[in-house]
């Protein structure tokens, strides 16, 4: 299900100061299992060596030599053929302009026009230099021509000065890669809604009624999905975890808002997720100025959020795409008999339940140990393990969900 193993990666460094990031990405890409062949332009040389790129990847790093002594005299063309995907990061304005144009005059340039894979440029420049109309015009001919572009971001730039060029941040990069290989997966096509996060019911401008989810949960879940190939909307209240890349993110604070944002976006959805921890209370009155203390005792009225799992149960003919839906019972007491009969309640197509009592397990933390209840009374069992398998494997039986019907 990983998207990026055993995948062939070129990663391209040219003359930009950002260059030692690519050290980063490479390293990322090998760890999760890329096969990176990095290959230095003679200005790319100059900020980082073929050395640091070669321990990190543990394969040669190529440069400009190569292509005229070495082995193989076709190195640029075996590059461009056999890779998977080709990502120049960091891209000077030179080296844009010189694909801009089709020119072949370094081992990387001639392997990019050799290439017939996707390719993602990330732009690291000065300021001026990036929003010189030639720089603006030749990254125009590369969009027109589909090569992705990835930022660039604004920041201190080398200059000194403070403007847009800085290299997008190399977890968004790694982020677009694994977005890239990732597309034309068994869920293709596929609409999946996830949410993620507890939500928060205001007493006051100042204080909330909130509970313990984190939304790694939701988060790893939405990573999966992507994974998959599926287009992914993520519903959340969690505002401090990294964004999976590729995902439409709608954030919320309070149920009513998760519920209004679900049903805006349920029409086009083949599967929804419901991770989120949902209150099941919120204050009778959400007081418009901050409560003062006056010594005496405050007793706030609660009454009831609504039930969103129940209401999508109840509107269910309506959507006709939404083949799956999929609820989590977290309970600190009678997990399998709680969670059944939320599964029967809320007419689920499956309900991952998971004991929050465990030291290790639950809100918080990493991991999480859950079993799977089936509407036919089947059962699967798993044991502790990552948020981000389980993620999988929640995604596993979903893309079995859906293409059973
Ligand atoms: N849920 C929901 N709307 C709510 C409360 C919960 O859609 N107002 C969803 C949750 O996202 C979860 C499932 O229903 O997927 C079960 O949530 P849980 O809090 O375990 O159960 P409740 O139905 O709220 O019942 P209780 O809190 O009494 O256990």
């Amino acid at each position: 299900m990983n998207p990026l193993k055993d995948k062939k990666i070129l990663l391209g460094i040219t003359g930009s100061i950002a260059a030692y990031k690519a050290a980063e990405i490479a390293s990322s890409l090998t760890k999760s299992g890329a096969i990176v062949n990095a290959v230095l332009t003679p200005g790319g040389e100059k900020f980082i060596t073929p050395l640091t790129l070669h321990s990190v990847t543990g394969r040669h790093a190529s440069v400009d030599k190569d292509l005229w002594e070495g082995e193989q005299h076709v190195t640029h063309i075996e590059l461009g053929h056999n890779s998977d995907l080709i990502v120049i990061a960091p891209a000077s304005a030179d080296f844009i302009a010189k694909i801009a144009h089709g020119l072949g005059d370094s081992l990387l340039a001639l392997a990019v026009l050799a290439g017939h894979c996707p390719v993602l440029v990330a732009p690291a420049m000065d300021g001026n230099m990036y929003l010189n109309q030639a720089t603006q015009e030749n990254i125009a001919q590369l969009m027109k021509r589909n090569f992705q572009i990835i930022g660039p971001a604004s920041g201190h730039l080398a200059s000194g000065l403070v403007g847009v060029g800085r290299m997008s941040d190399p977890q968004e990069i790694l982020g677009a890669i694994r977005y890239t290989l990732s597309r034309g997966g068994i869920l293709e096509n596929k609409k999946i809604l996830v949410t993620a996060g507890g939500t928060q019911e205001a007493i006051d401008p100042v204080r909330i009624i909130t509970n313990r989810s984190s939304g790694k949960q939701g988060y790893a879940i939405a990573q999966a999905a992507l994974d998959l190939g599926a287009d992914v909307t993520l519903i959340t209240t969690a505002t401090t975890l990294a964004v999976p890349y590729g995902s439409k993110v709608i954030y919320v604070k309070s149920a009513k808002e998760m519920q209004n944002a679900i049903f805006e976006n349920l029409m086009d959805m083949n599967a929804l997720i419901m991770c989120a921890a949902v209150a099941d209370f919120r204050p009778e009155v959400s007081e418009k100025e901050k409560i003062k203390k006056d010594g005496s005792e405050l007793l706030l009225r609660l009454e009831p959020t609504e039930d969103i799992l129940l209401e999508v149960a109840k509107k269910r003919n309506e959507y006709t795409k939404l083949n799956a839906v999929i609820g989590f019972a977290a309970e600190s007491e009678n997990l399998i008999k709680n969670a059944e009969s939320k599964l029967k309640k809320k007419k689920l197509d499956m309900i991952v339940a998971n004991d929050i009592s465990g030291k290790e397990s639950g809100f918080e933390s990493d991991k999480n140990q859950a079993s799977f209840l089936f509407p036919d009374g089947s059962k699967r069992d798993l044991p502790l393990m990552g948020k981000d398998q389980l993620a999988e494997l929640i995604m596993e039986e979903i893309n079995k969900i859906i293409i059973k019907q």
